[in-house]
């Protein structure tokens, strides 16, 4: 019987609960055991009873729950090959050598790390006499699949990833909201948000609650100028007869010369052309909160695609990561994703942001 073992790992997003769930349910369907792991990278390093044997209906309800029920580390011993030992070991003890992650980029590389220092490692734990050569007979490769959890969207190759619309909808609501004080007292707000190297929030975000300017990583302002384009945007709003100003700003944002935007230095322009401005930084309330609808059914079908995966692999397979493209759910080779990702970050501190955009937009369909 496969046994099949489930964690999330880095920030929690919402959602990340109905991919546990279908993970769970599609592995009963398809005549698997699956465990989930708690605490993420640091329940696979301490084993035992970090690692719970699911039934069906323990991932009852699962749906509507917010964060992590499994719970989420950024766990450092990980990194180091001793502890991905122990982690080995722990799994093969339990008999499981498949392992389905649910993150972000630094998570599911981690993952794909393991996967390759796997055998090596099962080497060693046979030859200090922790497992006898016939223990470790089947589990000589280890199978990899990532879930994209992360409210950023900073996935390349994916449209979008889990958690990330239900953060958006939060931020929409938070704005509406604003909205309401800001006109009452004809105010200008900045609101800044989350979304860490990646502008798709604040972009998304903007463009759904009519932002009167937005600051984003991927869009860098010009140094000397986006003072002024912001004074007279603003200004030609208000004489339109706007009550209230939005600004809003990615904690990412950047001018061109690489140097941060901040919330103060954008209110102390708003500030200048004697707007009454307030900033509100929304923060891990974005986060929080249960799942809308596109990650619930996002989540469930990735879930039951990752348990597909792991029992179509052979031990050649370059470890998948889970997507979504034009509403189709595919598969693309984790660690070119995982690079483009970060290809991305070094081209906007290249200040290559055409490039930054265009990497971000790859597919992976041939
Ligand atoms: O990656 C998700 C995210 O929420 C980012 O948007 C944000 O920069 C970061 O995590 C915050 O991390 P922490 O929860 O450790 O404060």
């Amino acid at each position: 019987k496969k046994k099949i073992a489930v964690m999330t790992s880095g920030g929690d997003s919402p959602g990340m609960n109905v991919a546990v769930r279908a993970v769970v349910r599609a592995g009963i369907y398809y005549g698997c055991d699956v465990y989930t792991v708690y605490e993420g990278y640091e329940g696979l390093l301490r084993g035992g009873d970090m690692l719970h044997k699911m039934g069906w209906a323990d991932v009852r309800g699962w749906l509507s729950e917010g964060g992590t029920l499994i719970g989420t580390a950024r766990c450092l011993a990980f990194k180091e090959r001793v502890g991905m030992k122990k982690a080995a070991a722990n799994l093969i003890e339990k008999g499981i050598d498949a392992l389905i992650v649910c993150g972000g980029d630094g998570s599911l590389t981690g993952a794909d790390l393991f996967r390759s220092l796997w055998p090596g490692l099962v080497e060693e734990l046979v030859s200090e006499g922790r497992f006898t050569p016939a223990q470790v007979a089947q589990y000589r490769s280890l199978t990899i699949v990532g879930l994209v959890g992360s409210i950023d969207n900073d996935m390349s190759g994916t449209d979008s990833t889990i958690g990330a619309y239900s953060a958006l909808e939060r931020i929409c609501e938070m704005v509406d909201y604003i909205h309401a004080t800001a006109k009452s007292h004809s105010r200008a707000f900045i609101v800044e948000v989350m979304g860490r190297h990646c502008g798709w929030l604040a972009l998304m975000a903007g463009i759904a609650t009519a932002a009167d300017y937005i600051f984003i990583p991927e869009r860098a302002a010009e140094p000397d100028k986006w003072r002024e384009d912001l004074k007279s945007v603003c200004k030609r709003h208000k004489n339109k007869g706007r009550r209230n100003i939005t600004v809003i700003v990615a904690e990412g944002a950047l001018d061109k010369d690489l140097k941060p935007i901040t919330s103060e230095e954008v209110k102390d322009t708003l500030v200048e052309m004697g707007l009454d401005t307030r900033i509100t930084t929304l923060g891990h309330v974005q986060r929080g909160g249960t799942a809308v609808a596109h990650d619930r059914w996002l989540a469930t079908l990735q879930g039951v695609d990752a348990v597909k995966a792991v029992l179509e692999m052979t031990p050649d397979t370059p470890s998948p990561l889970i997507g979504i493209l034009e509403n189709k759910i595919i598969r693309m080779p984790l660690m070119e994703s995982v690079k483009l990702t970060k290809e991305v970050a070094t081209a906007i501190e290249a200040k290559d942001f055409d490039k930054a955009i265009s990497l971000r937009d790859t597919e992976f369909i041939e």
